[in-house]
């Protein structure tokens, strides 16, 4: 029965090659994913519905919040570290420039900042950073595993890295995407600082909050 044998070892071969290919396509997913995922938008990939606020932290002051304390506001959110060198200061810096920017209507937005670093960022230290940007900033911490899960509700990627330089000798990679949630607490929107002026994000979101 040679072309029996000979059709078993074409399969065989078939299937090797099958497992290469999924083998690559995994491996490949898994770099694209570690690459790229770091600074595209998760709303890109994933969905808009799948991003959700819900989050149960401690504020700047100690207090415990959660989502529904800034339900009826519109939110700005921030995923960072007080010891981040780059993408944190500029974008809070950003964000302080477009609240500036939104004169009386200021009241009806709530910016949040959230650490991804909480065995560092305490309320005392959240408070002293986010005070340095804008008064209306609130800073939110928790236990580790209360920020991964505000992190994933909101589909945000971090991860801590060796870094020799860093203090600690450590960073944290995060993206750096700024959230609009509406008062209902549901996704509206990213903005990336380097993606638009001040004024800009401003003007968009304002006509978001006046239903334009
Ligand atoms: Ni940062």
């Amino acid at each position: 029965m040679t072309s029996g044998k000979t059709t078993h070892l074409r399969r065989i071969r078939y299937g090797l090659w099958f497992l290469v290919t999924i083998a690559a396509l995994v491996i490949g997913g898994a770099y694209f994913v570690r690459t790229i995922g770091f600074r595209e938008p998760p709303s890109v990939t994933t969905g808009e519905a799948a991003i959700r606020s819900e989050l149960s932290l401690i504020d700047h002051n100690g207090n415990r919040v959660t989502e529904a304390d800034f339900l009826g506001r519109w939110q700005l959110v921030f995923f960072g570290f007080t010891y981040c060198p780059d993408v944190c200061p500029t974008t809070l810096a950003y964000m302080a420039n477009v609240l500036d920017r939104f004169g009386g209507e200021v009241e009806q937005v709530a910016p949040i900042f959230i650490t991804v670093d909480p065995s560092r960022d305490t309320p005392e230290v959240m408070a002293e950073y986010v005070q340095a940007f804008h008064p209306k900033l609130v800073g939110l911490t928790g236990s580790e595993a209360a920020v991964a899960a505000a992190a994933q509700s909101f589909r945000v990627y971090y991860e801590k890295m060796e870094e020799e330089t860093a203090p600690d000798g450590y960073l944290m990679a995060h993206s750096g995407h700024i959230y609009l949630m509406t008062p209902e607490g549901r996704f509206e929107d990213v903005f990336r600082e380097a993606d638009q002026s001040a004024e800009d994000m401003a003007t968009d979101v304002l006509a978001r909050m006046n239903g334009k």
